[in-house]
């Protein structure tokens, strides 16, 4: 997995958790990097998990829980470093619509060996999108917090459930995004 990740990784245990948590959460890690990352750098992604597994020891968070919070934090990171990428995007499910056939390309181009998953779009309705995602490393959490980062930052209500398809995996993984109903007129 790319440094980048890593690097906003620590940024945000930081600042959840505090300056002297990243410290402690890095030496209880014992990490073959020593926890220094380049952005441009290639870490195993076992590192990313160690220091989740290592969160929850320290902070009693499910790790569940850090992954899907890291996604929502990343979003709006990855966004202001590659303004470019998603500046063609008009509403959540246009963005979402364009991570595999644009955004994860442009990822490519700057990362040739950055390790991305596949997602395959489908609109059921303008209010309802199915989207599944594969990947070898199972992070659903990470791509719904993603997912809702990026809801957010288009200030949006869409309600996101998933389910796992390869037996626990989550390898392969569905999503399903319902837009909230717009409440109109008075009360
Ligand atoms: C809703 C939008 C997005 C979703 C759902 C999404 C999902 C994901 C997921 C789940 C991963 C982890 C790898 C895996 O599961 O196999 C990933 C990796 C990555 N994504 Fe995205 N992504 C989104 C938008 C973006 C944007 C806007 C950028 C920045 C231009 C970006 C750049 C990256 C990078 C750099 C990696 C790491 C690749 C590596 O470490 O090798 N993504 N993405």
């Amino acid at each position: 997995m790319k440094g980048v990740i890593f690097r906003a990784f620590l940024d945000h245990v930081g600042q959840t958790y505090g300056e002297n948590i990243t410290e402690q959460l890095i030496l209880n890690c014992n990490l073959s990097s020593g926890g220094a990352y380049t952005s441009v750098g290639t870490y195993d992604t076992g590192e990313l998990l160690s220091l989740i597994s290592g969160l929850t020891d320290l902070t009693g968070t499910e790790s569940t829980s850090i992954v899907k919070n890291f996604g929502k934090a990343l979003f709006p990171i990855l966004v202001e470093k590659y303004p470019s990428v998603v500046q063609h995007a008009n509403n959540a499910f246009e963005l979402i619509s364009s991570v595999d056939n644009h955004i994860h390309i442009e990822v490519l181009k700057l990362y040739p060996d950055a390790g991305l998953p596949t997602f395959s779009p489908e609109l059921k309705s303008p209010t309802c999108m199915w989207l599944k995602y594969d990947s070898e490393r199972g992070l659903p959490e990470l791509a719904e917090g993603l997912l809702q980062g990026c809801i957010d930052y288009f200030g949006e209500e869409v309600e996101i459930e998933w389910q796992d398809l390869s037996g626990g995996a989550n390898t392969h993984v569905l999503f399903k995004l319902q837009k909230k109903e717009q409440v109109n007129g008075y009360s």
